[in-house]
């Protein structure tokens, strides 16, 4: 935690109604966030004024995506819009993640690296998962692109897959808790014929990458953290047409493909808990 977060916790404290019922959900035996997981008015603004650049470069990426680009030139329009906005792109350098974006085609699951010799193929769909700081503040959202003539089988998995993420967020509610999110997600894919991945989840975000909780994509109603005004976190399903199972490539140590071979896709938002609902920042 930085000095400036720091002064923030404590020039802006948690309301005193929201650490009252806090409270009475501890009390209840159930888990609730620490203070540094709530965000303050100022921290909010910051991490909204960064979700804007990454709504902005996922804009700009859905414009110029092609048939036959490379997924290096991807990165490349993700680094350039980043940096003429003044911010910087998390992904790079993050525990040695090699390039600025990732980049995940068919039954790659997630954490794909661009290169210049990945070209994207008609048929193929992708995943592009931006992250971005900004003032230190940090945001994250992923979309699908489909390239060219997709069969209708990949068509109709982007499209569930948004409708997953879509099912999470109304799941989503202030004082309800994280495994809300995963039991309605885990139902709506199962009912569609779908498999959700288990090992990787969407997180808490904003002053760091990734901070807890850990928001499973799975999960029972009414059970994990509570949801609590002031927390910000992404929603990230990762649906597989076939086995829930994933691999990690041995050579490269980042990418995760599906056990089967058979596609993969997600969607993603940051979201914020307000009092009354939830807000999508990276509209
Ligand atoms: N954006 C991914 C997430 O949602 C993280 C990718 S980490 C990277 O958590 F460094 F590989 F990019
Ligand atoms: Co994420």
């Amino acid at each position: 935690m930085n000095e400036r977060d720091l002064l923030i916790f404590e020039q802006e404290p948690i309301p005193e109604h929201i650490v009252k019922k806090m409270e009475e959900c501890k009390k209840k035996g159930m888990i609730v966030p620490s203070p540094e997981l709530i965000k303050r008015p100022s921290q909010i603004e910051k991490i909204k004024a960064s979700a804007k650049i990454n709504t902005g470069v996922l804009d700009a990426v859905e414009k110029a995506i092609h048939v036959g680009m490379t997924t290096q030139e991807i990165d490349d329009i993700v680094s350039s819009y980043t940096k003429e906005h003044g911010a910087i792109c998390a992904p790079y350098q993050y525990e040695g993640f090699p390039k600025s974006v990732c980049t995940s085609i068919n039954d790659e699951v997630c954490h794909g690296i661009p290169a210049r010799l990945r070209k994207l193929h008609d048929g193929d769909i992708v995943n592009v998962d931006v992250s971005t700081i900004l003032d230190g503040y940090y945001s994250d959202a992923s979309r699908m692109f489909m390239i060219g003539n997709v069969s209708d089988e990949r068509r109709r998995l982007v499209m569930e897959t948004k409708k997953c993420l879509e099912v999470g967020i109304k799941a989503a509610r202030p004082w309800g808790t994280v495994g809300d999110i995963g039991d309605a997600i885990s139902k709506y894919a199962k009912s569609k014929g779908y498999s959700v991945v288990k090992e990787l989840g969407g997180h808490g975000v904003g002053l760091e990458f990734h901070e807890d909780p850990f928001i499973a994509h799975v999960g029972k109603k009414g059970k994990g953290m509570v949801l609590v005004p002031g927390m910000i976190f992404t929603i990230e399903p990762m649906i597989n047409a076939g086995r829930a199972g994933v691999v990690i490539d041995p050579y490269n140590n980042w990418t995760i493909s599906t056990v089967d071979g058979k596609d993969s896709a997600q969607f993603e938002h940051t979201l914020l808990v307000t009092e009354d609902g939830i807000e999508i920042l990276t509209y």
